[in-house]
């Protein structure tokens, strides 16, 4: 049976008793709208662990001003049903008193893999995802946490707080899930009219193409182009396509790991997506 809890003190409380029994704790951060993409990470939780927590909180600080945080999808009582039919034993739903309490004043910045891309196009995005993050895993004093890899710029940016702020944890990175036609799942694809979903598919065309070039050879800056060439032909916004340094996001060294990156907009809808190039 799974446990819904909203008062951080009573969560933290569970999963220090779970460990101190000795049971392996998984936590899967989420702000819900929950789709089979979360549902993979819960999934690799489930099998690496003992006890799975999922938390569900639209975490208001990482949005700016005029991006989407009153219309992002909230459907807890779906999220729930959902999870109810996997392995896992809490749901932790805090409010925004509970998270941001009353004369809160602490944020936790991140530079380096922060800054380019999402960093300069959403400013103070990723100081509000790594507050909500850390302040979620001394909630939830989890032994692993699981992210998906479609925001790899926020998986670099996890991994290097966690680093720096030597926090207990393992940042475990599961692969992107994608509809048939590869667009990548998310859940502000629910914002789509059919026109745009039909756009979104050239991010993922996009990426193949960087591939193919990447594979031939094909000097970057060229790719480069060649991916913004395939986003404007169907009419997608560019914001960036980029081909860096997997780890710093930084231009690429000879002995880099290269990752492709990619965001723009069908009509409002802001993507992202990324892929992982084969070394060359
Ligand atoms: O990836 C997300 O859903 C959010 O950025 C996270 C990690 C739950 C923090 O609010």
């Amino acid at each position: 049976m799974v446990e819904l809890i909203h008062d951080p003190a009573a969560m933290r409380e569970r999963v220090l008793a779970a460990r101190m029994a000795g049971r392996r704790i998984g936590f899967v951060p989420t702000m819900g709208a929950l789709h089979a993409g979360h549902m993979s990470l819960v999934e690799q939780a489930a099998h690496d662990c003992d006890d799975v927590v999922v938390s569900i909180f639209v975490n208001p600080t990482q949005f700016g001003p005029h991006e989407d945080f009153e219309r992002y999808p909230r459907t807890l009582e779906a999220d729930c049903r959902l999870l109810e039919a996997q392995r896992i034993r809490w749901i932790f739903a805090p409010d925004r008193v509970a998270m941001y309490p009353p004369g809160d004043a602490t944020r936790v910045v991140v530079a380096g893999p922060a800054e380019p891309f999402e960093g300069t196009i959403r400013p103070g995005h990723f100081t509000g995802v790594a507050t909500v993050v850390l302040k979620l895993f001394q909630m939830v004093p989890a032994h692993a946490a699981y992210f998906g890899a479609k925001d790899w710029q926020q998986t670099r940016v996890v991994m290097q707080m966690v680093r720096d702020l030597a926090v207990p944890i393992r940042i475990v990175v599961c692969p992107t899930i994608r509809e048939s036609d590869g667009l990548a799942m998310s859940s502000r694809n629910a914002y789509l009219s059919a026109s745009e979903r039909a756009q979104a598919v050239a991010l993922v065309q996009c990426l193949g193409r960087a591939e193919d070039l990447w594979r031939a050879a094909v000097d970057v800056t060229e790719i480069e182009l060649a991916m913004q060439e395939t986003l404007k032909r169907q009419g997608i916004a560019v914001d960036y396509s980029a081909i860096v340094d997997a780890e710093s996001l930084t231009p690429l060294r000879p002995t880099s790991d290269a990752v492709a990156l990619v965001a723009g907009r069908a009509g409002m809808t802001r993507l992202i997506d990324n892929r992982l190039l084969p070394a060359r």
